[in-house]
């Protein structure tokens, strides 16, 4: 994204807050341009910023906060894409109608096809009849769902792979624990808000681990290089304490508490993905769901690679959590069928 100097106005409001006020942005612009002699026909075009990887000139060990200094200063991590942010504002705006919603979707190059074919999986409810438009996906779905879909499909696209991880296996793990999330929601009753809030927390869970590598892409690869070497199966969180004295748990919560700005309720189930204690509860809270679905999924063997498997057992967590014998057989045969639809939608 370019800026004409001429617009002192908008630039003070992209250097305070880049990632929310990005609607709020392209009308300051347009106003300051249209204002602004001599400049006629300027137009203003927000464009998502290539991705990159960060490079540092020497190796340099950061250790705890310094991590979050460094992601507090940057000015170039990924923001929250466009059209997650444009769409979560109309399904937030209660004046937007479904048509305008499906327009905004349509409009997106690349998103109806595959919206339709996630709509139509198993695990967003397809299989009765088919969906074969975006105003019949909302329908069918409701909209805090296409909202999850919106999130799914532009997440994995949002981040660049961090070498020395497998990205297809990190984003097979990060949506089998926010569909298992959601599930563990729905069979606690929670209402759709929270449903989609456990749904959007597991989705991001682990990315504190993307946001390490793209702060300082050559120490953390030759972290994980070094963490594949070594033999003790160490939980990779704790390795991480090891060498940075911060985990990608915290890291994750401080990434989407300063850019992003989603609910905070996101950014404490990611922080505690690794540390809630999962116990009975009436009403569990979004980092008791996350935790319990991160720790069924990787006791199921859906980890990717650096990540070791679960301490618990799948059926002992979730009848901690209070689900029948019944309920959490059912959970962990549902969760097999979701990753070969997972797969099928991936497509790697
Ligand atoms: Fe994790
Ligand atoms: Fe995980």
């Amino acid at each position: 994204m370019s800026l004409n100097p001429k617009f002192p106005n908008t630039q003070c409001l992209l250097h305070r807050d880049r990632a929310h006020n990005i609607l709020e942005i392209i009308r300051l612009i347009n106003t300051e341009a249209s204002l602004a002699k001599g400049n006629p026909g300027w137009e203003f075009e927000y464009k998502p910023k290539k991705r990159k990887m960060r490079q540092t000139a020497a190796p340099v060990v950061r250790k705890g906060k310094e991590w979050v200094h460094l992601l507090e200063q940057q000015n170039d991590l990924p923001v929250l894409p466009e059209v997650v942010f444009n769409i979560d504002q109309m399904i937030r705006d209660e004046n937007s109608s479904i048509q305008q919603i499906a327009r905004a979707v349509e409009a997106e190059p690349g998103l109806t096809g595959r919206l339709l074919k996630l709509a139509n999986s198993a695990f967003f409810g397809g299989g009765r009849q088919t969906i074969n438009s975006v105003t019949m996906a909302i329908n069918r779905l409701g909209l805090n769902q296409v909202r999850e879909v919106v999130y799914t499909i532009q997440m994995p696209e949002t981040f660049a792979e961090v070498p020395a991880l497998d990205h297809f296996g990190f984003w097979k793990h990060s949506m089998a624990v926010a569909i298992l999330a959601r599930q563990l929601a729905r069979l606690a009753r929670l209402n759709p808000e929270e449903q989609e809030l456990a749904y959007i927390s597991g989705l991001l869970h682990d990315i504190g681990i993307i946001v390490f590598s793209t702060l300082d892409v050559r120490a953390y690869e030759a972290f994980l290089l070094d963490v594949k070497k070594a033999d003790n199966a160490k939980p990779l969180h704790l390795a991480e304490i090891n060498a940075f004295q911060i985990d990608h748990a915290e890291l994750g919560g401080a990434f989407i508490r300063k850019w992003w700005k989603l609910d905070d309720r996101i950014a404490v189930a990611v922080e505690n993905h690794h540390s809630v204690f999962a116990e009975r509860a009436v009403h569990p809270s979004t980092a008791q769901l996350v935790f319990v679905a991160n720790e069924v999924t990787k006791d199921e063997g859906f980890h990717f690679g650096i990540e070791t498997s679960s301490k618990y057992s799948s059926e002992d967590i979730l009848l901690s959590m209070g689900l029948s014998k019944a309920q959490a057989h059912k959970v962990i045969k549902d969760l097999a069928e979701t990753i070969q639809q997972i797969e099928l939608f991936l497509g790697y």
